[in-house]
């Protein structure tokens, strides 16, 4: 596909899609609970569609109105049922993985799977600490990977676990296998991830506890459906963000973007930059303007990266254009996204003239460099695919051709869409 080039003065209001992580979680806690769930602003992609066909696989009625999502819950973990087909979850490693944890400790069997890339991404992390709990799972070869078989009728026990990398997928799933088990788990997190599915256990009336790096819950939980509004995904907006920043004489508003704390790090990072940048918030979420700004390099790394883990591609294009270099560090994670980011990042932006160097653990950015056209891909990584958008923008002359432009679906179907209405 040919993107948009060449462009100044951006200046409009966007309101983005649905947050990733809330609308995955809301189909699943609201297939737990008992009742009526109604889902507003549900992101409407391929990931969270993935996540509403598997449930529908396992017996949980499920509804797209116009404006809703309703999940009629079944009314806690037993009453799902054995689905007829393996389950396949597309390109979400959100669904595959916190799904593990759900059907931890179920009576049936099930195998669940997905496309290349998620054939490609470790589920040991999640399935080493679920055999802790009782768990009984087989992956492919037995080297980590999907297809991933599990085995039905185990009683799973509490941990207490230190993770190992940080993950809120990880978290999730171990969360999920302990409303199931029998007495207490304590998690301990090496840095704090998106604390998603804790919010929604309180949300569904559920009970658990989270202290510095430490979640503590104990099984047997009844939850309750609820009506979930769920905020704009601060991890879409950071494009728009970005796009504000770098493209000459522009002007954007973001309303409505989802704003926790345990993924707010691209504020800071664009803070750290010199980006003319101001947020109203409300409780749950608000409004950002961003303008064109002279940005400057910095350093992230430590604590702030799981903050803004999904921002890292479109933060390093950022940074090719910031006076000085910018170091990430302590992002290893990256290797095992949709894609390897590290490698994808250097890769595509050097075809279009950036200076960055891959490390074992993140990528330094020499700033200031001009963009010029060149056939570019995603990789079927949607975050990477809508980075090299942006970064098409920048580039004065020549064309810029994205292979793979499909992948933007899987969390922004009309993202191309946005950015011409900008331009319109
Ligand atoms: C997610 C957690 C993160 C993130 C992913 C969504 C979630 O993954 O990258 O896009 O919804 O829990 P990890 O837990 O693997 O870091």
């Amino acid at each position: 596909m040919k993107l948009i080039t060449n462009q100044t003065g951006l200046k409009g209001t966007i309101e983005v899609p649905g947050d990733k992580s809330i609308s995955h979680r809301s189909i699943m806690f609201g297939a737990l609970a008992e009742g009526k769930t109604r889902i507003h602003h549900f992101l409407e992609a391929e990931d969270c569609l993935s996540t509403i066909d598997v449930f529908q696989k396992l017996g949980v009625k499920i509804e797209r109105l116009d404006s809703e999502v309703v999940v009629h819950g079944v009314g806690g973990f037993q009453g799902l049922k054995k689905p007829m087909s393996d389950l396949y979850v597309g390109n979400s490693g959100t669904t595959i993985r916190l799904l593990m944890g759900i059907l931890a400790g179920a009576s049936f069997d099930a195998v669940l799977t997905g496309d290349d890339s998620i054939q490609k991404r470790p589920m040991n992390r999640v399935s080493k600490p679920l055999e802790q709990m009782g768990a009984r799972i087989e992956t492919k070869d037995n080297a980590g990977f999907a297809p991933v078989h599990l085995h039905g009728g185990n009683q799973l026990s509490g941990i207490h676990y230190e993770m190992p990398v940080a993950s809120a997928q990880v978290k999730s799933a171990i969360l999920f296998a302990a409303l199931q088990a029998g007495g207490e788990t304590v998690i301990h997190e090496k840095e704090k991830t998106r604390n998603h599915t804790e919010e929604m256990i309180r949300l569904f009336g559920g009970e658990i506890h989270e202290e510095g790096l430490t979640v503590r819950l104990s099984g047997n939980q009844r939850f309750m459906g609820q009506e979930v509004l769920v905020p704009g995904d601060i991890s879409s907006a950071a494009f728009f963000i970005a796009l504000g920043l770098l493209v000459p004489d522009s002007s954007i508003r973001l309303t409505n973007v989802g704003l926790n704390p345990t993924r707010t790090g691209i504020l800071d990072v664009v803070e750290a930059m010199g980006g003319k940048l101001t947020k109203e918030a409300s409780t749950f979420s608000g409004t950002i303007q961003v303008e064109t700004s002279n940005l400057r390099g910095t350093v992230i790394e430590g604590s702030l990266i799981p903050r803004l883990i999904d921002e890292l591609p479109i933060i390093a294009l950022l940074a090719t254009q910031a006076e000085g270099e910018t170091i990430i560090r302590d992002a290893e994670e990256l290797k095992v996204k949709e894609t390897n980011r590290i490698d994808a990042v250097a890769k595509e932006l050097a075809k279009m003239g950036a200076n960055i160097t891959p490390t074992e653990d993140g990528l330094i950015i020499h700033g200031k460099t001009p963009l010029h056209g060149a056939k570019v891909t995603s990789y079927g990584d949607h975050r990477i695919g809508m980075m090299l958008q942006i970064a098409a923008l920048l580039v004065k002359e020549g064309e810029v051709e994205l292979e793979k432009a499909e992948a933007v679906a899987v969390s922004y179907p009309d993202f191309f869409e946005v950015i011409e209405s900008l331009i319109g």
